[in-house]
C-alpha cells in the first residue's frame, strides 16, 4: 500500500481538475451526474484527508465525525459556503477552501442575455416561431423595449453590477444609476459614468432594473409589492442575485397587473422553482435555472481552483484561494 494521503471528490468533475489531484493522492470520486446520496456521501468520506464537495453536499457534523480526525481539508467548487459547518471546521482545524471571483465575467454575460431575452421577447418569439402563429409581417408584432437610450438601474454593484455596466456600455444606454448600502466615491462613479440613486428613484426611474445584491438582511424581500408599485409600468426587472431579495408572490401578481412589463430570474425561491409555478405561466417571464456561472471556462476554472486548494491544503502549502475561518 502507498502512503498516499487520500481525497474524496464528490460529483464528476473535468479531467484537468481531477488529474490535478490524481498525480498526488489517492482519489475516488463520485463519477455520475446525479447529486451523492448523503449515505454513500458519509461511506466515501470516511477515512478520507481531503474532500472536494460541491453546493449540494451538506457538510455537516455527522460527515465530518464520519470522515474522521485524519480529515484536513474541505474545498468546495462553490462562492457559498451555508452548506459547511464552518464553526465545526474551524474546531477541528480543518481548511476550508472555496472558489470566488472567478464567475464574475460568466454572470454578467447572463444578466445581459436576459436583458435581451426579456426586452426583444426572444422566448416568446421562439415559441411563436414554432407553433405557427408567425404570419405575415405587422408592424408592432413582437415588439419590446430598446436598451439604446434608455435608463439602466443596478441595486447593488459590485464586481458583478460593474461587469454588466461595462459590457452594457456599447448599447448606447443613455443613464446608468445605481443603489448601496454605501454610496461610492464620486472618482467611482466618475471613472464608469453611473450615478447614485435613493433606492425610491431608482424604482422610479429605471427602464432596466437589475439586482445584484447580496442577500442579507437589508436586502431580503426588499423587491415587494410597494417597490413593484413605484417602478414604470413599461420597465423590465432583472435577477440576477439571490431569489430571496424578491417578493416572488408580488412580483408574479405585478406582472399580471402590468405593473411592470416583464422579469427575467435567473434565480427563484425554491430553487428549482418547481414546475408548476405560477410564474412559468407567464409569457412576460424568462427563467433560467441559476445557470448564471455555466460557461466551459468558468466552470473548468472553478473545478481547477478547487482541486489546487485541497492540493496546497494538504501539502501545507498556502491555498489560492482559502476562506479564512
Ligand atoms: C404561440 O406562441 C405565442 C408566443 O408564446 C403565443 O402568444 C400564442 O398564443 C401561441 N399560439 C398557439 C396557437 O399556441
Amino acid at each position: 500500500m502507498s502512503g498516499k494521503l487520500k481525497v474524496f471528490v464528490t460529483a464528476r468533475l473535468p479531467a484537468v481538475a481531477v488529474n490535478i489531484l490524481r498525480e498526488r493522492f489517492d482519489v475516488s470520486m463520485w463519477d455520475s451526474e446525479n447529486d451523492i446520496p448523503k449515505d454513500i456521501l458519509l461511506e466515501k468520506s470516511r477515512g478520507k484527508d481531503g474532500l472536494l464537495c460541491l453546493l449540494t453536499n451538506k457538510i455537516d457534523k455527522k460527515v465530518l465525525d464520519e470522515a474522521g480526525k485524519q480529515l484536513r481539508v474541505v474545498s468546495t467548487m462553490s462562492v457559498g459556503l451555508d452548506h459547511i459547518d464552518l464553526n465545526e471546521c474551524k474546531a477541528r482545524g480543518i481548511k476550508v477552501g472555496y472558489t470566488p471571483d472567478i464567475l464574475t465575467s460568466a454572470t454578467a454575460e447572463l444578466g445581459v442575455g436576459l436583458l435581451l431575452a426579456t426586452s426583444r421577447r426572444i422566448v416568446e418569439g421562439t415559441n411563436a416561431a414554432k407553433n405557427g402563429s408567425w404570419g405575415t409581417w405587422k408592424p408592432m408584432w413582437l415588439c419590446g423595449p430598446s436598451l439604446e437610450g434608455s435608463t439602466v438601474g443596478f441595486f447593488g454593484l459590485g464586481r458583478i453590477g460593474l461587469a454588466i455596466l461595462q459590457r452594457l456600455k456599447p448599447f448606447g444606454v443613455k443613464c446608468f444609476k445605481y443603489n448601496t448600502l454605501n454610496e461610492k466615491t464620486k472618482e467611482f462613479e466618475t471613472e464608469h459614468g453611473v450615478t447614485y440613486a435613493t433606492f425610491n428613484d431608482l424604482l422610479a426611474t429605471s427602464d432596466f432594473l437589475i439586482s445584484c445584491s447580496s442577500l442579507t438582511s437589508a436586502t431580503k424581500n426588499i423587491f415587494n409589492k410597494e417597490a413593484f408599485d413605484m417602478m414604470k409600468s413599461t420597465s423590465i426587472f432583472i435577477n440576477i442575485a439571490r431569489g430571496g431579495v424578491v417578493m416572488q408572490d408580488d412580483l408574479c401578481q405585478a406582472l399580471i397587473d402590468g405593473k411592470i412589463r416583464a422579469a427575467g430570474l435567473d434565480v427563484t425561491t425554491p430553487e428549482p422553482l418547481p414546475t408548476d409555478h405560477p410564474l412559468f405561466q407567464l409569457p412576460n417571464c424568462v427563467i433560467t435555472p441559476h445557470i448564471g456561472s455555466a460557461t466551459d471556462e468558468t466552470r473548468t476554472a472553478m473545478a481547477v481552483l478547487a482541486a489546487r486548494n485541497l492540493l496546497a491544503g494538504l501539502e501545507n502549502a498556502p491555498m489560492p484561494s482559502p476562506y479564512e475561518l
